[in-house]
C-alpha cells in the first residue's frame, strides 16, 4: 500500500556526489544527514475512476482468447529453469567488494547477506544428492504440490540497526561530523528506507515465483476445473505478507485474474493469537532471551572481532565519531536493505570480500541457534505447519495442538484438505522452524556451528535456507515403476533434500524419493516426539553451542521439571 516512490525520493536518488572529494580530504557532513523520508503513495483520497477508465470486461473487444493447455514444465521440460548466475538478481546493482580488482574472479556479494539475500537455486549436491533434479523423475508424474514460501525483500524492522545508525550519523552531523575517502558519500547520505513493507524488488520476486510455479505446476489446476472450485492460498495479516501472497497469485493466475481465481486467506498475526505462521506469538519460551535468542547472542559476540581491519580503515576516514562492530553490521545491513529497496547502495563498496563472508557467518550463527538445530524452541514453533501439512497429506483434520488455529483448521472452507496445489506464505524464521519440525537433518549436516570462526564443517548456510522468497516444497508423485507407486520428496530452493538418514524406513534414493505412507508415518512420529507444551512453556535452561535437533532438553535434564 504505502510504497515509497515519490518525486522527493526519486530526486534524492538522483543526487550526484559531485563536489565531494573522492580522496581522503574530509568533508563536513550536510545537516540533513539521517533524516528519514516516509512518502506514501497514492495521495490521500485518490481512487480509480472506473467510469472514465472502465475495466477490461466493460470495454469488450478482447480478441481471440484460446487458453492453451496448462503448462506442466515439472514433467515436460528437458532441463530445469534454475535461478542462478551473475545477472540473477535483476534489476539490483551489487558492486564488487572493497579491494577487489576487476581482473579477479567476480564475487556475488548478494549470496552473503543471510536472510537479506535474494533467493537463488541451490544444488542438491550440497545436501548429498548429486544426481537429483527438481523435475519429475523419469516415469513419475507430480500429482500434488505443497509450497511454503517467505515474503520477498522488505524494508527493515522499525528502529532496527540501520535506523539507529542513521540516527548516530545525524547526531554526529550536528556536532560537525567530517568524512572522507571511502566514506565521502556519507556527507550527503540520508536515510531513505521505510519499515516492514515489501519493496518493489520484493514484489518482483513473488510475482516471478508465481509465474515459475504456474509454468511448473499449471496442470494441477485441472483438478479444480473438474470440481468447479478454486483454491485457498494462505498468508498472514502484516502488509508485506498480504502483498506477498497477492504478487505470487498475480504471477500465478495473471492480472487481474488473480482477483477472481483464488481465495487468499489472511490469518491474523498478533501477540496471543494462534497462527501456524506466527508461532512466536503463542510460544512463550521463544521470547525468553536465553532460549529463543541463543543465536542472536552468539552472533553479536562473533562480530566483536570480525571487522577489525575494515573498522580501522573506516575510522581513519572519519572524525567526530568512532565506528563500532555494531556499526559495521548496521552498515552491512544498509548495503543489503538499500540494494533491495533502492536498487543500489554506496555502503556495499566499503567492505571487503572477507567482511561479506563474516557477515554471512553472523547470520549463520544467528539462525542456526535461534531457529535451527541449536534452538530448543524451533521444532515446537514449526510444529503448526508440520501438523497442517500432515493433515493435507492424510485428508484428516489435525488433532492435538500447537500454534495452529483450530477455528480455521477445522473447517473445509478455510482449511480444505483436497487441493492439488497449496501455497502458504510466512516468515523466514517460521520456514526454518518448519524444516526443523520436518526433521530434515541433511540441511544441517555436521557439528554445531563454532562460536568464534566458520569451520565450514556444517552444510547450513543462512542465505541458502532463509533468503527473501525462500521456499520449501513437497512434491507428491505417482511413480508406476516404484512400489508403492505413491511417492513424496522435499525441496528447498530447488535442491532436493534427502530423507534417508533421518526418516526411518526411507531407503537412500538418488531422486530423494520415499514412499508417501512411510513419510507420513515418520512425520506423525515426529509430531508425537515434539513436546509443544514443554518446549514452549516449560521451565528449563539451554546452552549455546549445542545441536538440540530444535527441541528443548528433555524434562529433568535442563532445569526443573515443572511446566510453568
Ligand atoms: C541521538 O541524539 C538523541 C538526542 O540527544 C538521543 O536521544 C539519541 O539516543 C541519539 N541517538 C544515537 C543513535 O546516538
Ligand atoms: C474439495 O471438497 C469440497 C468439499 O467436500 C468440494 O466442494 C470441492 O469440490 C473439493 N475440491 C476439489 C479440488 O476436489
Ligand atoms: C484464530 O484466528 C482468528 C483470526 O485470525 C483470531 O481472531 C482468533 O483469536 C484465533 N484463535 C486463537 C485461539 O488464537
Ligand atoms: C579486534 O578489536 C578488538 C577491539 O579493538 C580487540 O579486542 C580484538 O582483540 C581484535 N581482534 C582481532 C582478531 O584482532
Ligand atoms: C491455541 O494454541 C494453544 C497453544 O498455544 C492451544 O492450547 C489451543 O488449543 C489453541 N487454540 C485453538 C483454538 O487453536
Ligand atoms: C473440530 O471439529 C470437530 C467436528 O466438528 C469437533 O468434534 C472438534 O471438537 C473440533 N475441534 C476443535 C478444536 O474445535
Ligand atoms: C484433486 O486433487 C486432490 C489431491 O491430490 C485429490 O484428493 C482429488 O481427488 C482430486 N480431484 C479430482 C477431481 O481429480
Ligand atoms: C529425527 O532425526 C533424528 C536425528 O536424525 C533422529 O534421531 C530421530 O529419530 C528423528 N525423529 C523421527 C520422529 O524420525
Ligand atoms: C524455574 O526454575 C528455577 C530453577 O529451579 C527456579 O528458580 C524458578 O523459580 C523457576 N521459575 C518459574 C517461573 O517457575
Amino acid at each position: 500500500m504505502q510504497l515509497v516512490t515519490s518525486v522527493a525520493l526519486l530526486s534524492a536518488l538522483l543526487v550526484r556526489h559531485t563536489g565531494v572529494a573522492e580522496d581522503t580530504a574530509f568533508v563536513t557532513a550536510a545537516p540533513h544527514a539521517g533524516s528519514a523520508t516516509s512518502d506514501a503513495y497514492p495521495p490521500d483520497g485518490t481512487t480509480v475512476d472506473s467510469v472514465l477508465f472502465p475495466p477490461e470486461a466493460e470495454v469488450g473487444f478482447p480478441g481471440p482468447t484460446p487458453t492453451g493447455v496448462q503448462p506442466a514444465a515439472i514433467q515436460t521440460a528437458a532441463s530445469y529453469p534454475y535461478n542462478r548466475g551473475p545477472t540473477n538478481q535483476f534489476p539490483l546493482v551489487a558492486p564488487q567488494p572493497h579491494g577487489k580488482a576487476e581482473t579477479e574472479e567476480q564475487f556475488d556479494m548478494t549470496k552473503y547477506w543471510g536472510n537479506l539475500s535474494p533467493w537463488y537455486s541451490l544444488s542438491s549436491a550440497d545436501y548429498g544428492l548429486p544426481d537429483a533434479n527438481p523435475l519429475a523423475p523419469q516415469g513419475c508424474s507430480v500429482t500434488q504440490v505443497h509450497l511454503l514460501y517467505r515474503h520477498g525483500a522488505r524494508y527493515p524492522t522499525s528502529g532496527a540497526a540501520p535506523a539507529q545508525f542513521a540516527d548516530k550519523i545525524a547526531n554526529a552531523t550536528k556536532d560537525g561530523l567530517q568524512v572522507g575517502g571511502d566514506l565521502a558519500f556519507l556527507a550527503d547520505w540520508t536515510y531513505k528506507l521505510g519499515a516492514e513493507l515489501l519493496t518493489p524488488f520484493g514484489r518482483s520476486q513473488e510475482f516471478l515465483l508465481g509465474i515459475q510455479h504456474r509454468q511448473l505446476y499449471g496442470h494441477l489446476l485441472n483438478n479444480f476445473t473438474e470440481t468447479g472450485t478454486i483454491p485457498v492460498f494462505r498468508t498472514e495479516s502484516q502488509d508485506r505478507m498480504v502483498k506477498t501472497a497477492e504478487n505470487f497469485a498475480a504471477g500465478f493466475f495473471g492480472v487481474p485474474e488473480y482477483l477472481d481465481e483464488v481465495n487468499i486467506e489472511i490469518l491474523v498475526e498478533a501477540p496471543g493469537v494462534n497462527n501456524s505462521g506466527a508461532p512466536y506469538y503463542v510460544c512463550t519460551n521463544a521470547d525468553v532471551e536465553d532460549l529463543g535468542y541463543i543465536g542472536s547472542t552468539m552472533a553479536s559476540t562473533f562480530v566483536n572481532d570480525a571487522f577489525n581491519v575494515t573498522l580501522e580503515r573506516l575510522n581513519s576516514q572519519v572524525s567526530g565519531l568512532t565506528f563500532t562492530p555494531t556499526d559495521a553490521i548496521a552498515m552491512l545491513q544498509l548495503c543489503s536493505y538499500e540494494t533491495n529497496a533502492l536498487g543500489y547502495s554506496a555502503f556495499c563498496g566499503l567492505f571487503s570480500e572477507e567482511d561479506f563472508v563474516n557477515y554471512e557467518y553472523y547470520f549463520d550463527l544467528s539462525f542456526y541457534y535461534n531457529n535451527g538445530p541449536g534452538s530448543p524452541v524451533a521444532a515446537a514453533q514449526g510444529m503448526g505447519y508440520l501438523q497442517e501439512f500432515v493433515a493435507r497429506f492424510t485428508g484428516e483434520y489435525p488433532e492435538g495442538w500447537s500454534a495452529m488455529n483450530m477455528t480455521y483448521d477445522n473447517s473445509s472452507t478455510y482449511f480444505p484438505l483436497n487441493q492439488s496445489i497449496y501455497a502458504d506464505a510466512t516468515h523466514e524464521v517460521v520456514v526454518l522452524d518448519t524444516l526443523m519440525a520436518f526433521n530434515l537433518t541433511a540441511l544441517f549436516n555436521g557439528p554445531p556451528l563454532d562460536a568464534t570462526k566458520n569451520q565450514h564443517e556444517n552444510s547450513f548456510v543462512a542465505s541458502k535456507i532463509v533468503p527473501f522468497a525462500t521456499h520449501f516444497t513437497a512434491q507428491v508423485l505417482e511413480c508406476p515403476a516404484y512400489q508403492p507407486t505413491k511417492q513424496i520428496r522435499f525441496l528447498v530452493n530447488d535442491a532436493v533434500v534427502p530423507v534417508a538418514d533421518s526418516y526411518a524406513g526411507c531407503e537412500a534414493n538418488e531422486h530423494g524419493l520415499c514412499a508417501f505412507d512411510t513419510v507420513v508415518s515418520v512425520l506423525q512420529d515426529r509430531i508425537a516426539e515434539i513436546d509443544f507444551d514443554w518446549d514452549c512453556f516449560g521451565n528449563y535452561t539451554a546452552e549455546a553451542g549445542v545441536d538440540y535437533n530444535g527441541r528443548a532438553p528433555p524434562k529433568g535434564t535442563g532445569g526443573t521439571s515443572s511446566s510453568s
